[in-house]
């Protein structure tokens, strides 16, 4: 058992509770704030969404994130706010009225996780257009209102003028902003752990020697595929080790040549990056076909890449952005391609000592494109997703690298129809002869997301998506 200490809606609380807890079982079980409602403990209905706030180089930053996925021991040292934290029936937080004037409400089961999910919006983002608004709450599933009144509901705030005089942000913010800049109080073994354990180490040494101890411990991140594994299929894991918090891992360096990218930093801190807004579009617009915006906020490039899924959307895009992958073990680092890391069906070079320590990702100016095709616009696995970069020199293809999900059991690159299209001019008989080349090369499987059919037709459409949108060229 560990004793850890945050701030729970203000106040700061030091709860002695079982390594293996989720933020949403404590919350819900131990601490009995009930508001927080439980759906599907897999990230996909944002019921249980709470809003967080960490010190980040010198400043506390707020986010929503699903409790259900997030382990309670990654509490400490953060405020924790849930929707006991906003408003009371008496007197309703502007965003609680503004679902109820609106009619955003019906049976409320939802509406805790949708305020939750809008307040993580405005306290980083007073005056969110119509798209934003989406985007925040693309995580939230509602089953009975109408999603156009919880919409509404949350445009009425944006308006310049009116937030000025709605108290989004609680009085009790700036109290604890202060406090948690200098907190220096840390987690304590109450008691020794029983046959599981839980590791959260502070440094690469820490990691290392955690490491060469339990040869069989599993690493997590920000958890949302390994934490899934654990509430839904029941893995048990002897030992996980946590790297969220090692802050060697948490840095984004730019060179003239490449990009850096730390292990812990998460998809919604690199989309928010100047040099990757500006010089990866690609790597974003991967990112934003993601989960969602309480899913990004948690999950790192690192755990799409070491998860191996063979539909990774970013694993997808940064194959073919020529990434390669800074690895570490305690005595020695090494570079590895993307292109040479995936073995077979989630296996990888990666040895049982070694972790991803970054991803370093070219910055040479390229012709870019992803394309997703998932059963719903958002939060959803893909069927195919694909990835293209090149470099056209005289009208003539002069490099590119296609690269495709969902086709093979990980992430590929369809070396024959590049090696086709170099020194080729695109034009309609170009691209068709391409999609019959790729076609010859890619061996899709039936599953539960689609038929090998289905997704043939998906190849070939990706395809003249791809080209359509670069040279616009019309295929249909
Ligand atoms: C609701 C929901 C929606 C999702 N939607 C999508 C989607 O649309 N597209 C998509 O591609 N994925 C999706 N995912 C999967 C997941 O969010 C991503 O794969 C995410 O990038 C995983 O990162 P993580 O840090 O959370 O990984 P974790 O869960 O922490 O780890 C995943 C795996 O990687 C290993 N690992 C993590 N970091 C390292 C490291 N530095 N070195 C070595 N091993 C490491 C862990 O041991 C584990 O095996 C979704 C998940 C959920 C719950
Ligand atoms: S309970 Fe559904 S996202 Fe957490
Ligand atoms: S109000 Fe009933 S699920 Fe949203």
């Amino acid at each position: 058992m560990r004793k850890i200490s945050f701030f729970l809606n203000g106040k700061l609380i030091s709860p002695i509770i079982s390594p293996q807890l989720t933020a949403l079982q404590l919350i819900r079980d131990n601490l009995g704030l009930t508001g927080t409602k439980e759906g599907c403990s897999e990230g996909d209905c944002g019921a249980c969404t709470i809003v967080i706030g960490e010190n980040q180089n010198g400043r506390i930053r707020y986010k929503a994130v699903n409790s259900c996925l997030l382990p309670a021991l990654r509490m400490h040292d953060k405020h924790i706010i849930t929707i006991e934290g906003l408003g009371t029936p008496v007197k309703l937080h502007p965003i609680q009225k503004a679902l109820l004037d609106y009619h955003g409400v019906q049976c409320g089961y939802c509406t805790p996780g949708i305020i939750m999910s809008l307040f993580g919006l405005f306290i980083n983002n007073p005056n969110p257009s119509r798209t934003e608004i989406l985007n925040a709450l693309e995580g939230n599933l509602c089953r009975c209102t109408g999603y156009e009144s919880i919409i509404q509901g949350a445009l009425s705030i944006n308006h310049i003028n009116r937030y000025k005089k709605l108290k989004i942000i609680p009085d009790y913010f700036d109290k604890v902003n202060k406090l948690l800049m200098n907190f220096n109080e840390k987690i304590i073994t109450a008691s020794p752990d029983s046959d599981k354990q839980y590791l959260l180490p502070a440094s690469t040494k820490e990691l290392f020697n955690y490491l060469a101890r339990y040869r069989h411990a599993k690493i997590v991140n920000g958890g949302t595929d390994l934490i899934v594994d654990v509430n839904i299929k029941k893995y048990e894991y002897g030992v996980i080790i946590d790297i969220s918090l090692i802050k060697e891992f948490n840095f984004i360096k730019t060179n003239q040549k490449s990009v850096i990218i730390g292990a812990n930093i998460t998809l919604s801190d690199i989309f928010k990056n100047a040099t990757v807004q500006k010089q990866l579009p690609l790597l974003n617009q991967a990112i934003m076909h993601l989960g969602s915006t309480q899913i990004r906020n948690l999950a790192t490039l690192t755990g799409n890449i070491a998860n191996a899924s063979p539909i990774a959307d970013v694993a997808t895009a940064l194959l073919a952005l020529n990434t390669r992958l800074i690895v570490s073990s305690a005595r020695k680092q090494r570079k590895i391609p993307l292109s040479d890391f995936y073995l077979g069906y989630k296996k990888t070079a990666l040895k049982p000592d070694e972790i991803i320590y970054a991803i370093e990702i070219p910055l040479s100016p390229r012709m870019t494109n992803f394309e997703k095709t998932a059963k719903r616009q958002s939060v959803d696995i893909a069927s195919v997703n694909s990835a293209v970069s090149l470099k056209v020199q005289h009208n003539l293809i002069k490099d590119i690298i296609i690269a495709f999900g969902g086709v093979a059991p990980y992430p590929v690159i369809a070396e024959k129809t590049c090696q086709y299209l170099i020194n080729k001019k695109i034009d309609v008989q170009i691209i068709k002869t391409a999609q019959q080349i790729a076609l010859s090369e890619l061996k899709p499987i039936s599953d539960l997301r689609g038929s090998t059919k289905f997704r043939q037709t998906l190849i070939r459409n990706h395809l003249t998506k791809h080209f359509s949108k670069l040279f616009g060229i019309e295929l249909y």
